[in-house]
């Protein structure tokens, strides 16, 4: 038998230590077994079986590896058995490699045999149709009786590159570094994993998710959390199977370290069909969009940019600011930089005098010394480190970019040393830097690179790295405040009755009166409403709210009820009330013929106020998705809204998204006007978020307008006027 050397080695060579710390997580023995089989493993090269074993092998795994072939007796040098089941010791995890058909049977013998994982390459399940998914469903079952957790299937594999263990058929085991990699799609995967080879980049883990049956990135966003040889757990996905655990997870797990996802399919495509005001502004990006916000999660639009983000994670601290220092040699590069930080939301350092006469003293009078400072074509490697020596040290350079050109004169290995010491010797300082070029300039960068400067390319995706790690810090300190309040003083079973008849009544949309008596129930003020059934009825309802008041027909199924005569405002007495009745009748009978309606209800008149809209809708994955904004007719035009996740919802996220409008600054008094009594507004939504909390059944709210009154005025606070609810 043929001794295989299974001594660790990464690709250059260079020894790794043996595993430094084990995972603690529920998922240790997935990435740290004692003893893997390899179901299917084959002795013909070409053959996916072999290159799992191979990689297997090459990792330098020091568990044991049991290859299961049934007319093989030995593969790679390895003692090969018929099925696991002869397997002499206990096996922690199983890949399968075995064509589909034998899947379950395989599958099953892992079970008997008290195997904790599998690792389910193999092709031929929910992603072709009926038959597979009925095969990816019993697969589920048999893990689930001999509770494995299973990987896949339809996957590339899986592997820690501190363990050392490759359990995949990708190029070869990843470098050793501090990203976890997990992915949806493992053809991407082998071609990262090709670019990273060239790049120098280092992986802790590389996970193919394929289908999700069981693990999927939720697991692995939450062990990665809690993996010591991982800083920065990065994530390409295309949906979410469980939208609340989902946020639950990643909410955790990124106050812990970041979390970066790129999420593919953002057209509108899935989006709801808009039975609202609230679901045609939201679609089905914006939910994603959202529980990435708050679960403090950074959401890259490109690979480019997660990995822009990775590179700036792993070697950089959290910058304590925003603020941005340029040092450049060329004017140009210097602007398009200045450019991308006032893009990108930053801001530009203003370095302290004694900074600038130091600057001015030592550098050439054709420099410029204000950020950015430019030290000319001429700059050579002495000139960076003295400028760069004295921007590090100012106060103001919370972020440092170092931007070079190669003309003749620059030495860009002189100038790389320089940031690399810089670097060093400021450790709080976050240092980027771009060596524009191509050959001149590649040794340069990969001698920043290799200690620990996140180098670019070019500027403009450095300056989005800094944006991501600035954004980072701020939604972790917002992730931090609070808790999701229960408010308790609300009428729960007044809503269930209204809710009741609805159904009843064989509806799905509550009229007028009754979405107003709901909101109310949960103590949020709604302008006095009631359904009449007759002209005397109305004018009595008139008399008890006293006038002006508002008539409107009574039928959640005119959408324009003004359009067809449907709507009298500013009635001043019961004989107007009366009248107006029996026009609207009128009208409805005319436009409408035939058209069933439920009677006519009558508002109280509310004097004007700030117009605003509060909305609800039902997303498939995350649940309910809270709304806020300037309201009124033009909400579609405007879109002046923001959007929450009702799933965690603290007071804290809800002042933030009132703040993030411009209705906000309406609300705090625009040009000499009183300010609204905001916490009115925050009580409202936390109680609509409560209404829905409570009723998952709602899957659409309106309420819009929504009217703000100034404080101290009379009326003060807020009243909804027209509010429309929708229940499944
Ligand atoms: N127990 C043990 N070994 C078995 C069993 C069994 N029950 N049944 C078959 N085998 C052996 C076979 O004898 C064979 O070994 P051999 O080469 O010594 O004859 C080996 O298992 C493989 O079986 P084959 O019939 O040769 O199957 P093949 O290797 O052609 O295909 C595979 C198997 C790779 C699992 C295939 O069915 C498949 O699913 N391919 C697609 C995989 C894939 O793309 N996954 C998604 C990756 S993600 C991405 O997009 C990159």
């Amino acid at each position: 038998m043929a001794v295989v050397d299974r001594r660790p080695e990464t690709r250059r060579g260079a020894p790794v230590k043996e595993v430094e710390q084990v995972s603690q997580g529920s998922l240790a023995t997935f990435f740290n077994p004692k003893a893997i089989a390899i179901v299917g493993a084959s002795r013909t090269e070409g053959k996916i079986g072999h290159s799992v074993v191979k990689n297997a092998v090459q990792s330098g795994y020091t568990g044991q590896i049991y290859p299961i072939n049934p007319k093989e007796s030995e593969i790679l040098g390895l003692r090969a058995y018929p099925s696991i089941g002869e397997v002499p010791g206990p096996v922690d995890l199983a890949a399968l490699v075995v064509p589909a058909p034998a899947v379950l049977p395989v599958a099953e013998e892992c079970g008997r045999k008290g195997v904790k994982h599998l690792v389910t390459i193999t092709a031929g399940f929910k992603e072709v149709g009926r038959e597979g998914l009925e095969r990816e469903r019993r697969l589920v079952d048999i893990c689930h009786r001999y509770n494995m957790r299973l990987l896949g299937p339809n996957c590339l594999g899986m592997m820690d590159t501190h363990t050392p263990l490759n359990v995949s058929f990708a190029p070869g085991l990843a470098l050793k570094g501090e990203i976890a990699f997990v992915s949806q799609s493992g053809a991407l995967q082998a071609a990262i994993l090709d670019w990273s080879f060239k790049n120098g980049l280092g992986f802790s883990r590389f996970v193919s998710l394929g289908n999700k049956a069981d693990l999927s990135e939720i697991d692995f966003i939450a062990d990665a959390a809690d993996d010591p040889n991982t800083k920065v757990v990065l994530v390409y996905i295309e949906g979410v199977n469980d939208g609340k655990r989902f946020l639950r997870v990643a909410r955790e797990a990124s106050r812990k370290k970041p979390v970066i996802i790129l999420k593919s399919g953002t057209s509108q495509a899935g989006a709801q069909a808009a039975s609202s005001h609230t679901g045609a502004l939201a679609g089905s990006d914006l939910a994603y969009e959202t529980a990435f916000k708050q679960a403090g999660v950074l959401r890259a639009r490109t690979m480019e940019e997660l990995f822009g983000l990775a590179v700036a994670f792993i070697n950089q601290p959290i910058p304590r600011g925003d603020r941005v220092a340029i040092v450049t040699n060329s004017g140009g590069p210097g602007i398009i930089a200045s450019d991308a930080v006032e893009a990108n939301g930053l801001s530009m350092a203003r370095f302290q005098k004694e900074t600038v006469d130091a600057l001015r003293a030592g550098l050439p009078p054709e420099c410029a010394l204000y950020n950015p400072v430019d030290l000319i074509g001429s700059a050579d490697g002495a000139r960076y480190r003295f400028a760069l020596d004295l921007v590090a040290r100012d106060p103001a350079t919370d972020n440092l970019l170092v931007l070079l050109t190669p003309p003749d004169q620059a030495e860009p290995m002189k100038t790389a040393e320089a940031v690399v010491e810089i670097h060093r010797q400021h450790p709080d300082i976050p240092v980027f830097a771009s060596f524009m070029g191509g050959e001149r300039v590649a040794e340069a960068s990969a001698h920043m690179f290799r200690n620990g400067v996140s180098v670019y390319d070019f500027p403009e995706p450095a300056v989005q790295a800094i944006k991501g790690m600035v954004r980072y810090s701020k939604m972790r300190q917002l992730a931090a405040i609070g808790r999701p309040e229960r408010i308790d003083d609300v009428d729960r079973k007044l809503v269930s009755t209204i809710f009741d008849k609805v159904r009843d009544d064989n509806r799905r949309v509550l009229l007028g009166s009754e979405a107003a008596r709901a909101i109310r129930a949960y103590g949020i003020p709604a302008a006095p409403a009631v359904l009449a059934r007759d002209p005397e009825e109305a004018a009595q309802a008139a008399d008890t709210f006293g006038y002006p008041v508002v008539l409107k027909v009574a039928s959640p199924k005119i959408l324009h009820k003004t359009d067809v005569g449907g709507v009298k405002v500013g009635l001043k007495t019961a004989e107007e009330v009366q009248k107006a009745f029996v026009e609207i009748l009128d009208n409805i009978h005319r436009f409408l013929p035939g058209h069933v309606i439920h009677g006519v209800e009558v508002y109280k008149m509310m004097p004007q106020g700030t117009e605003l809209i509060i909305g609800l809708s039902r997303d498939l994955q995350f649940g309910h998705l809270l709304m806020f904004g300037l309201g009124g007719i033009y909400v579609n035009l405007l879109k002046d809204v923001s959007f929450r996740l009702v799933e965690g919802l603290t007071r804290s996220e809800i002042e933030g998204m009132i703040s993030e409008t411009k209705a906000y600054s309406l609300l705090r008094g625009f040009r000499g006007a009183k300010p609204a009594d905001v916490g009115a507004i925050v009580d409202a939504l936390a109680r609509v978020a409560q209404l829905a909390r409570d009723f998952p059944e709602i899957t659409d709210i309106d309420i819009n307008p929504l009217f703000a009154y100034e404080k101290g005025a009379q009326p003060e606070g807020i009243t909804a006027l027209d509010v429309k609810i929708t229940i499944s």
